[in-house]
Parts: structure tokens; sequence; C-alpha cells
């Protein structure tokens, strides 16, 4: 899987690996979700907590992956520099055919257009060589920033629910995008997919 690359015109997406993990870990800004479920050590602080539930979730993503239930998390490189992540998410994938995402960039490489050309650059590989059929996608109501990416990549409204937060509860927007309207973009021309057949049988293909 290592060798997977995906480009965009001033990105490159690589697979996650164990030595990015610090880097990460030190960049994961305090606006980006992380998993509600995960672990949180008393004693510790906020940092050092957020930076163990990146490594807990990367060694989980890779130590627990199957066809039917996969999370690929990239780097995202911009002129050689780590600026944030961008996972890809399949339950069921083989046979529901939907892939799920989640991404965050650096405060610093914000509002460039880079958010949308690296959610471009895994819709590129799901519809493309991963055949899905279907992405969904959620932000919390205010996220104005991930709503726009996704609605600029052709999303559309697929629901709302209600879910804790903080001490108390807020609206989630869910979003779907489908085969035909992404292959009715042109959002697909600008990446490039290189080392995908290796990875074939990961996805159960
Ligand atoms: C989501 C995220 C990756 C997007 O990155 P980005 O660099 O802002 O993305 P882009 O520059 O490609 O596009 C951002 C879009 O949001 C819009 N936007 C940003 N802030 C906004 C605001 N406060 N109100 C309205 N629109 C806003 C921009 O105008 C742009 O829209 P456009 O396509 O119409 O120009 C980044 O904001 C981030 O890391 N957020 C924190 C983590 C997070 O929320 N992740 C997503 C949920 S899993």
């Amino acid at each position: 899987m290592f060798g997977l690359r995906l480009t965009t015109p001033q990105l490159e997406l690589r697979p996650l690996t164990e030595d990015d993990l610090p880097t990460v870990a030190a960049l994961i800004p305090p606006d980006a979700e992380q998993d509600p479920a995960a672990t949180t050590y008393d004693g510790l602080d906020s940092v050092t907590n957020r930076g163990i539930v990146v490594h807990q979730g990367y060694w989980k993503s890779w130590g627990s992956w199957r066809p039917e239930s996969w999370a690929l998390p990239f780097a995202v490189l911009h002129d050689g520099e780590l600026i944030g992540t961008q996972e890809l998410e399949g339950e069921d994938f083989p046979s529901l055919r939907t892939v799920d995402s989640s991404s965050f960039l650096a405060v610093h490489a914000r509002g460039r257009g880079f958010g949308k050309q690296m959610r471009r650059a895994i819709l590129s590989l799901a519809f493309g060589p991963l055949e899905a059929q279907a992405a969904i996608t959620s932000a919390w109501h205010d996220n104005y920033a991930s709503l726009a990416v996704s609605r600029a990549l052709g999303y559309q409204a697929n629901g709302v629910s209600l879910h804790r937060r903080d001490a108390g509860r807020d609206e989630m927007l869910h979003l779907r995008l489908t085969r035909s309207r992404w292959l009715s973009s042109e959002a697909a021309a600008q990446v490039t997919i290189t080392s995908f057949e290796p990875c074939r049988a990961f996805f159960g293909l």
C-alpha cells in the first residue's frame, strides 16, 4: 500500500507512515475532530492526549484492516512539507461501494484551495480504481470550511442528526456525492493516481 501516490496540481498524497506520527501529533489543530470514543488519559494534558489518539488511530487503521472495514490515512504534502492528513474509509465496501472521509489541514495551510484538492484526490481514487458508487461525509452545521469543500465537489444534502457536543448536543449535517454526479463533473481530471495495482487485493477487488 505504501507505494500508492495521488498527485494534484499542488499536493501529493501518500499513505501515512509511522515516521509521520510525531509530525502529525504536533500539527493536529484543536478544531480537528478526533474519535469521540478514544480513551482520554487522566493526568496528561490535552495536546499529549490528542497526540496519543493520532498514534492509536494509525495503528488501529493498519492493524485492523479488512476489505470489509478499512480506513486509509494519507499524509498531505505541499512542496515536501506535511501539512495535514486526509483519510478515506470503507465499511462493508465490497457490498455497499460507499466511502466516507475525514481530514485536517494545519492552520497556516488553509484558505488556499488545498482542502478541495485533497478531497478531490481521494474521491478520484474512490470513484476511479475503487469503483465506488457513492461518497458520504458529515460535519457540524457550523463547520463552514468543511461544508464548503463538500458542496464545491458536488455533494448534496443527505439529512441532519443530533449528536453530543461538549456539554450539550448539536446538529451534524450529512452530505452525499453520487457516482453519476462525480463522473459528470470535471473534478477527476486534475488528479494522477500511481501504483494502485498492488493495493487492489486489500480492497477485495
Ligand atoms: C476542512 C479543511 C480541511 C478545509 O481546508 P481549507 O484550506 O479551508 O479548504 P479550501 O481552501 O480548499 O476551501 C475552503 C472553502 O470553505 C470556505 N470557507 C472557509 N471558511 C469559511 C467560513 N467561515 N464561512 C464560509 N465559508 C468558508 C472557503 O471560502 C472555501 O470555499 P469556496 O470553494 O467556495 O472558495 C480545513 O478547514 C480544516 O482543517 N478544518 C479543521 C478540521 C475539519 O473540520 N475537518 C473536516 C471535518 S472531518
